[in-house]
């Protein structure tokens, strides 16, 4: 079995190859990752050595690129994780994300349309559903909600959901599509909430909460994600989406409330900052379908998991200490300087 993982040298397409390698230890791994701000490769680094892992530079946008890795390598399944995945990003600067998202999308169908493969596996977002209000606590989004997007971002992976289901009626391309709550985990680069707020309190400087911090999301410990899909490729039914998530809603306040306490920081760094543009209210999985069709269940609680990885950020702080030294830097300065 090959396998091909786009986006590999991100957040969760990197945990996704190390699960992988443990889990299916024949299996080959090809990873396709462009290195964006957001693609490092020290990420990577535990499994460069490995006979059945390759890596390949390369943008799923470049159609010619990716058209050449399918004719030289022989794939079986492939991931689409690679994408421009930070909604203030997308606010700041909108064309990227459709030339990723959108028009790189299409190139990975056209090219699974053209070589053939027996799965190409969309790694979606609960995003695409829009959000939900903050005084409904019984309103969960199912595979049926209503597509309605809020940011460019949301959009962009709105579009390409709908690509991959037209590629899959009209071409007959054997696809599946998750859409996921929020994740978190090693590996997760600091502009997202967890890791910058880790970051942040154990350098002691202020955590920029948005708004008034109420904005609700539905955690999910990124191993648990990467479970799900992997049984989605090998169980999965073509043709259908599934919704990934764990009932671990939180408020971003108490999230951070969390953080600092584990990290016996001091609650007077919380700063609250002008909020996002648009900022969707509450975002809540009904994971039913993915449970009753191929029997996954999360395994880490919000309080485990959140352990976890905050005992990765101290054990690997040359990881995260390498990223916010250098260009990301002058973002953070953008974004925050005047808020
Ligand atoms: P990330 O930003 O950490 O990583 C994205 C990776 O894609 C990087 O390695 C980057 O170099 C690569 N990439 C970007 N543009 C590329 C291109 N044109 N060609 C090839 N590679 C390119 O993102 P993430 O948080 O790991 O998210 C991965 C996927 O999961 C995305 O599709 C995202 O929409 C989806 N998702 C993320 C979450 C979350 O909470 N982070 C939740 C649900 C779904
Ligand atoms: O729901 C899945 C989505 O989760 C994925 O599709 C996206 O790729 C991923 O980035 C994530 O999107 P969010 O916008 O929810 O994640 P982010 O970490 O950027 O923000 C989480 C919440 O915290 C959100 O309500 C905004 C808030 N926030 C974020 C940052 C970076 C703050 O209050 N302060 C901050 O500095």
């Amino acid at each position: 079995m090959k396998i091909l993982v786009t986006g590999g040298a991100g957040f969760i397409g990197g945990n996704f190859i190390h699960y992988m390698m443990k889990e299916h230890k024949n299996y080959e791994i090809l990873c396709v990752d462009a290195l964006t701000y957001a693609g490092n490769m020290e990420t990577l680094a535990p499994v460069m050595e490995n006979p059945k892992f390759k890596f390949i530079k390369a943008d799923i946008a470049d159609r010619p690129a990716i058209y050449q890795i399918f004719e030289e390598e022989s794939l079986d399944i492939v991931v689409n994780f690679a994408a421009e995945s930070h909604v203030d990003r997308s606010i700041e600067e909108p064309e990227i994300f459709l030339r990723t998202n959108v028009m790189g999308t299409q190139v990975m169908l056209d090219a699974c349309r053209k070589y053939g493969i027996h799965r190409y596996h969309q790694v979606s977002t609960d995003e695409v559903y829009g959000d939900l209000p903050l005084d409904r606590p019984e309103l969960f989004f199912i595979e049926e909600t209503p597509i309605h997007t809020s940011s460019p971002y949301s959009a962009s992976k709105a579009s390409a959901d709908l690509l991959v289901q037209a590629y899959h009626r009209t071409f007959k391309v054997p696809v599946t599509i998750s859409r996921c709550s929020n994740n978190y985990g090693p590996y997760h680069f600091p502009e997202k909430l967890i890791p910058l707020m880790i970051a942040n309190a154990l350098n002691g400087k202020p955590l920029p909460v948005y708004g008034k911090g109420e904005n609700v999301r539905d955690w999910l410990y990124v191993e648990d994600h990467c479970r799900a899909i992997d049984m989605i490729i090998h169980k999965g039914t073509i043709g259908e989406v599934y919704n990934i998530g764990g009932h671990n809603e939180r408020t971003n306040l108490e999230v951070v409330k969390t953080i600092i306490r584990a990290l016996g920081a001091s609650e007077e760094l919380i700063t609250y900052v002008t909020d996002r543009a648009g900022h969707d209210l509450r975002y809540a999985i009904n994971p039913t379908k993915i449970h009753r069709e191929l029997g996954w269940l999360p395994t880490t609680t919000f309080d485990e998991g959140i352990k976890k990885t905050i005992k990765w950020y101290l054990d690997h702080k040359k990881w995260w200490e390498n990223i916010i030294s250098g260009e990301y830097q002058e973002y953070y300065d953008k974004m925050y300087g005047n808020k």
